[in-house]
């Protein structure tokens, strides 16, 4: 097993020292490039100091211990406060020249630096509401006829599975899911599933890049080239993936991606990025009815009538923040953070994972089971009794917590969520 140290301190010199914002080398790194030692990793060489800064970056409330920040996060100071700005702005001039003159020509710097930061072409993307509206451009922009099939897991996001069924209820399409292993640290086997379920009638295939429920990281780029072996387009789900795994869209090599940007990248509750090729977004039908002159204009994924301008300018703020983490170093410190909660509570023989572990298939978002132990009632006594907000995951297949700490996290805070999970170990629930 290549473990992320490894794989961190595997790289090269200059590698390393481009992990690093603005690849400047920070001081402590350069010490070890002129006395010829190997570079620290991103994390190691961010110390303490750094992350407490993080932490007083954002205004949350710490007498709650907020481990569900995979639902939606929340914003640093510097992103509410331009949010804010925009606002007020726009209620203090006339809104018809503030949004629209003024507020919307700006929105093309902040497609730019999408575009910059996560390795597209600014005529690729179209920024969106959510993951659900750029998902669903993807899932109903295609002309699909009764007795078509689309694929996806049954580990996919329920919206997006119900974004189908309407389908197959109004159409007739054919919805295929299969299942996947729990956890999967394989990604030839995967493959396997998806080929295996390909048949003469699909026509379109849904693959998450992160699995919300488990934390399962997908091989997309591999599942993306099979689709196009096929003649079949993959639309990926990255709403847990981007600004969070450290990648840009166009190692990816797909066609359509959609995100959330108020998850992983900290930016306004109601934000989120679509990529479509440049070549793919004529054939593509937006949600909402765009003029025909835009046809082959990524923006015509934007016309979603009068909206805030606030929001999606923020954006730009929470760019600058990722920035000043850097994916990196933001990746490792998400992994550093599972490994303080998992590692303890793997300790205990009842504890269970349903989350890989493997370097390329674990990231910062985990489940748990305990043997014997119901996850829905632990998971109220962790909120009622300790202000410990987690999520229960109740599947078919599987159930258990979803533990999502942010970079804003303390050890401390993981700390006083083991114990009173182990004291639930030992002791069981009160009451049960
Ligand atoms: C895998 C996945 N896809 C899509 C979504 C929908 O995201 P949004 O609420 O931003 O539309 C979520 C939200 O949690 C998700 O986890």
């Amino acid at each position: 097993m290549i473990t992320r140290r490894v794989f961190l301190g595997s790289m090269s010199w200059p590698a390393a020292a481009l992990a690093w914002p603005g690849n400047a080398l920070p001081a402590a790194a350069a010490r070890c490039a002129a006395a010829g030692q190997p570079a620290p990793s991103p994390l190691e060489a961010a110390g303490d100091d750094f992350w407490s800064r993080i932490a007083q970056a954002f205004t949350i409330d710490r007498s709650i211990v907020n481990l569900n920040n995979g639902g939606v996060s929340p914003s640093p100071a510097m992103v509410q406060n331009a949010m804010k700005r925009h606002l007020d702005y726009c209620n203090s001039v006339p809104p018809p020249h503030a949004l629209w003159t003024v507020l919307k020509p700006q929105r093309e710097t902040v497609r730019e630096q999408l575009a910059r930061q996560f390795g597209a072409d600014s005529e690729e993307i179209a920024i969106t509401r959510n993951a659900s509206e750029g998902l669903q451009i993807c899932q109903f922009g295609f002309d699909l006829k009764s007795g078509d099939e689309v694929l996806t897991t049954t580990h996919d996001y329920p919206r997006m599975v119900t974004t189908f069924k309407q389908r197959a209820r109004r159409e007739g399409i054919v919805l295929r899911q299969f299942t996947i292993p729990v956890p999967c640290e394989d990604a030839a086997q995967i493959l396997d599933h998806f080929e295996a379920n390909i048949t003469l009638r699909t026509r379109l295939i849904l693959a998450s890049h992160v699995i919300n429920i488990t934390g399962q990281v997908m091989p997309v780029k591999a599942i993306a080239a099979l689709g196009r072996r096929r003649g079949i387009p993959v639309i990926v789900d990255g709403a847990h993936a981007l600004a969070h795994l450290d990648f840009t869209i166009d190692e990816l090599e797909c066609d359509y991606y959609a995100t959330s940007l108020h998850k992983w990248l900290f930016a306004p509750h109601g934000t989120g990025l679509l990529y479509v090729r440049r070549d793919r977004v004529k054939p593509l039908w937006p949600l909402m009815a765009a003029e025909e002159v835009l046809d082959d204009d990524i923006r015509k994924f934007e016309e979603i009538g009068t909206h805030p301008a606030a929001n999606f300018l923020a954006i730009a703020e929470a760019i600058a923040f990722h920035q000043s983490i850097g994916p990196a170093r933001k990746f490792a410190r998400m992994m550093e953070l599972r490994e303080r909660w998992a590692d303890r509570l793997l300790a205990h023989d009842r504890v269970r994972l349903h989350s890989p572990q493997m370097d390329g298939f674990a990231c910062g978002l985990a489940t748990f089971e305990i043997d014997g132990v119901d996850p829905v009632a632990l998971n109220t006594w962790l909120w009622e009794d300790r202000r410990i907000l987690t999520t229960a995951i109740v599947h078919d297949e599987f159930k258990g917590i979803r533990v999502t700490p942010s970079v804003y996290s303390t050890f401390d805070e993981l700390d006083r969520f083991v114990e009173a999970v182990e004291l639930v170990i030992r002791h069981g629930l009160p009451g049960a």
